[in-house]
């Protein structure tokens, strides 16, 4: 189990690492955006690029909408669906499989827990996520000011004070 979120994670980070040079760091991003994803799940966080998780970890959270963080972001079928197929199918691994139905109910996936997430920020010390400018780790858009985008870069990030 801890080995998969490893591999995932270094395979993620090859594929940040590989983006256009030049043009600062990116995720990429589908050329097709779901309007139904940007407006859904853009209405109380950024809407996270489908390349910041693979495809299981998507389909948790799409699974898991009716207790989202304490939330309830339930959807009707035909947006979720849409919705669902948007973010497997532009993962970081573009790993369709559906969880078995058997699979135990899992917390609820977080990009923030990710292996190479905590990489990427381990000069970041805990506190500053907590600053009253940003509120959490969760909140991108705080110091990378073209995350929504899909852009990472070291010139494109400035920490709020
Ligand atoms: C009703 C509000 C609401 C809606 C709608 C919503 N979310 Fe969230 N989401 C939250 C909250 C609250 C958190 C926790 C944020 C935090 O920890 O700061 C969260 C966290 C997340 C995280 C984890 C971020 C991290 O910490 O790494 C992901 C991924 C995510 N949401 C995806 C989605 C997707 C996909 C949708 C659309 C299907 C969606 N959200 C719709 C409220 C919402
Ligand atoms: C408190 C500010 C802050 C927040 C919030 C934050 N980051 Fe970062 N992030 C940084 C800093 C600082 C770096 C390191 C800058 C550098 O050397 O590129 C970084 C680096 C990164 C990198 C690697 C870029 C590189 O050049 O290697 C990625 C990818 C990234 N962050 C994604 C995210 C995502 C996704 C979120 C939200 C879920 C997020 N960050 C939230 C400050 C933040």
């Amino acid at each position: 189990m801890k080995r998969a979120t490893v591999f995932v994670g270094m395979m993620l980070v090859s594929s940040i690492l590989y983006a256009e040079e030049g043009e600062g760091l990116r995720v990429p991003m589908p050329a097709k955006i779901s309007k139904a994803w940007k407006s859904e799940c853009g209405s109380c966080h950024m809407a996270y690029p489908p390349g910041l998780l693979p495809g299981r970890s998507w389909q948790a959270i799409m699974n898991g909408l009716s207790n989202h963080f304490g939330n309830n972001a339930s959807l009707d079928k035909v947006t979720e669906a849409e919705i669902r197929q948007f973010l497997v199918y532009n993962s970081a691994d573009h790993d369709v499989r559906p969880l078995p139905a058997t699979a135990k109910p899992t917390p609820t996936p977080r990009i923030t827990e990710t292996a190479w997430f905590r990489r990427a920020h381990s000069e970041v010390p805990s506190s500053v996520f907590r600053r009253q400018g940003v509120g959490s780790a969760a909140n991108c858009m705080a110091c990378h000011h073209a995350a929504d985008k899909g852009v990472f870069a070291e010139e494109d990030v400035s920490i709020p004070r």
